[in-house]
């Protein structure tokens, strides 16, 4: 166990890709001592009397909770383990942390992306409906967020990234199935507004320090679909991997039969821009104008 400084946020999950990239946004800033990652190498949060043990001991001044099943098909297969790890931890760090801030990270995904006529833009206030078991576990535990007012949920969209434990991040999934040889299928007609991880992990810590609670839309201000996010991935991976084939092909939700889509749950995110006095950054521009990472 690290050193036991009272008074550093928690940041759970920190092993998986935003968790991780909110300790890198600590660090680059210079404020390493104000974070306290917290990996399932060290607890398993779903060990409750471990986790309340090591609350007490440490006395964190806030905590940003990453840590979530956030693969949907592993939720899909057992429901039973994504809500005690999605819905139950998050109810459990909510409740201990009752007079501290709180930022829980949620997903477009409560939305079913099917509004007529719709080009997506989901308010904070919109309707839910969520498709799958991973986001029906997201929409249980905001109930249990909302109870404190001191207490955030930040709703993304797909985050861009490196994840230190292995290929999370889309751009990582995409990568590695280029390099197996596959061709992927991207639909030309579902829509996202991806976002990197570290400019969502500079915003969570943002508002974390501003103390407001409440429901929040993070994600990056461009409507793009897949096919365009593919096409964008692959452009930045030809700098570091020029010979690497990228195949991919367009598909359309209109001949698709899997489990259910949500074609379009891009994000209107004025409420915390305004909040924070600083536009979304734009997916395209970012991965264009980057030079590492
Ligand atoms: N990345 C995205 O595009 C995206 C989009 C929308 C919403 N979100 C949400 O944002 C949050 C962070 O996402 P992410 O992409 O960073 O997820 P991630 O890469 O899967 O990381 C989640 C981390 O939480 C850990 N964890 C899960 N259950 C745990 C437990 N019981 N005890 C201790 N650690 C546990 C995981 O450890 P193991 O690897 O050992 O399981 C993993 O390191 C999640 O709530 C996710 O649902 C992410």
């Amino acid at each position: 166990m690290s050193e036991v400084i009272p008074g550093r946020v928690w940041v759970t999950g920190a092993g998986g890709l935003i968790g991780h990239a909110c300790v890198e946004v600590a660090r680059a800033a210079g404020f390493s001592d104000r974070v306290r990652p917290m990996v399932r190498a060290e607890i398993d949060l779903t060990d409750f009397p471990a986790l309340e043990r090591l609350f007490a001991h440490e006395r964190p001044s806030g905590v940003i909770h990453c840590a979530a099943r956030s693969r949907s098909p592993a939720c899909q297969t057992d429901p039973a383990g994504a809500r005690l790890q999605n819905v139950e931890v998050t109810r459990r760090l909510a409740e201990l942390a009752a007079d501290l801030p709180m930022v829980f990270l949620s997903t477009d995904l409560v939305f079913d992306g099917r509004r007529d006529g719709s080009k997506g833009g989901y308010r904070e206030g919109d309707a839910v409906n969520p498709l799958s078991v991973y986001a029906e576990t997201k929409v249980e535990a905001e109930a249990w967020v909302r109870r404190n007012p001191r207490h955030a949920i930040v709703r993304t969209s797909l985050n861009f990234g490196r994840s230190p434990s292995g290929p999370g991040a889309f751009n990582e999934e995409l990568a590695a199935a280029w390099r197996a040889g596959r061709v992927v299928d991207l639909f030309v007609d579902e829509f996202r507004c991806p976002i990197a991880a570290l400019e969502s992990a500079r915003r969570l810590w943002a508002l974390l320090d501003s103390g407001q609670g409440g429901v929040f839309h993070l994600a990056g201000s461009e409507r793009l679909s897949r096919y365009d996010i593919g096409q964008l991935v692959a452009e930045d991976l030809r700098r570091s991997e020029p010979d690497l084939a990228m195949p991919m092909r367009a598909g359309s939700l209109a001949g698709y039969s899997g489990a259910p889509r949500a074609p379009d749950t891009t994000l209107d995110c004025s409420k915390l821009t305004a909040l924070l006095g600083e536009p979304m950054p734009a997916f395209t521009l970012w991965l264009r104008g980057r030079t590492t990472g």
